[in-house]
């Protein structure tokens, strides 16, 4: 049974309807990215898994259970975190601060010992810890947002285009902590990405959506070698 299973949702805003059909699955473990063009639905989908936008038809499973109805708190508390697109840092915090407002169902001695556990994986974390996110490089702030996201020890890290408006640089980073934590803390990390094939690269198996409907699938590599999904969204 995979971790994560959507099957054939339908979802949108108002009267327009974004997604039509969509399925997909993440299994225990799995990095699995999302690529396609702007406006595709990637971050509606990514909405849709996390409770914050309801399917119209279709159903949404986490850990064999019916989340289509359940609201983010909730998802939450089954082992779902979500680092959303833009605005996903508290900018007024210290970057401590952040961490713990991850952490809010978390008690005491274990508060402390997951951020030792982020403060391994981002040492830089540490040394500003002290620091308001808002004060933070595009990179820094990246890894609070998922810094934050990674405080509750989830089984599932939705991350929407992690490696926006990053250098090379900072996205290579950026891309080598998130192999890192799914081969040492082994969550399953679902990615949408403009990077698509960076992110392939590193990923177990992607999706390529398109005008809000599935048009390919495969294993990571297949993707990256398909002449036609080259052609179309990798950019030749
Ligand atoms: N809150 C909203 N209300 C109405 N329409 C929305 C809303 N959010 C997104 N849309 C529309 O839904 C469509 C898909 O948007 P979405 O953000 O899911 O695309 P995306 O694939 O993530 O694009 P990008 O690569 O640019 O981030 C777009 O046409 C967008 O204008
Ligand atoms: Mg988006």
């Amino acid at each position: 049974m995979p971790l994560l299973e959507v099957r054939g949702i339908t979802a949108g805003y108002g009267d327009s309807e974004i997604l039509r059909n969509v399925t997909m699955e993440v299994g225990a473990g799995e990095i699995v990215s999302i690529i396609g063009p702007n406006g595709a639905g990637k971050s509606t989908l990514m909405k849709a898994v996390f409770g914050l936008l309801h399917p119209r038809s279709g159903s949404i499973h986490f850990d064999g259970q019916d989340i289509s109805r359940h609201e983010p708190y909730q998802i939450v508390e089954l082992g779902m975190c979500y680092v959303p697109q833009v605005a996903n840092v508290f900018t007024d915090l210290t970057v401590e601060e952040n961490l713990e407002m991850g952490a809010f169902l978390l008690r005491g001695d274990s508060i402390e010992s997951r951020k030792e556990r982020i403060y391994a994986i981002f040492p830089r974390l540490k040394e500003r810890r002290r620091q308001r996110a808002g004060k933070m490089s595009g990179g820094e702030r990246q890894m609070v947002a998922m810094g934050a996201a990674l405080m509750m020890n989830p089984r599932l890290v939705l991350m929407d285009e992690p490696s926006a408006g990053l250098s090379p640089v900072m996205v290579s980073m950026i891309f080598e902590r998130i192999a890192e934590i799914n081969r040492t803390d082994g969550p399953a990390m679902l990615i949408v990405e403009q990077n698509a094939k960076l992110s392939l690269a590193m990923s177990h198996r992607g999706y390529v959506l398109a005008a809000g409907e599935n048009r390919f699938t495969g294993t990571g590599p297949d993707l990256l070698n398909d002449p036609e999904v080259g052609r179309l969204y990798l950019g030749g």
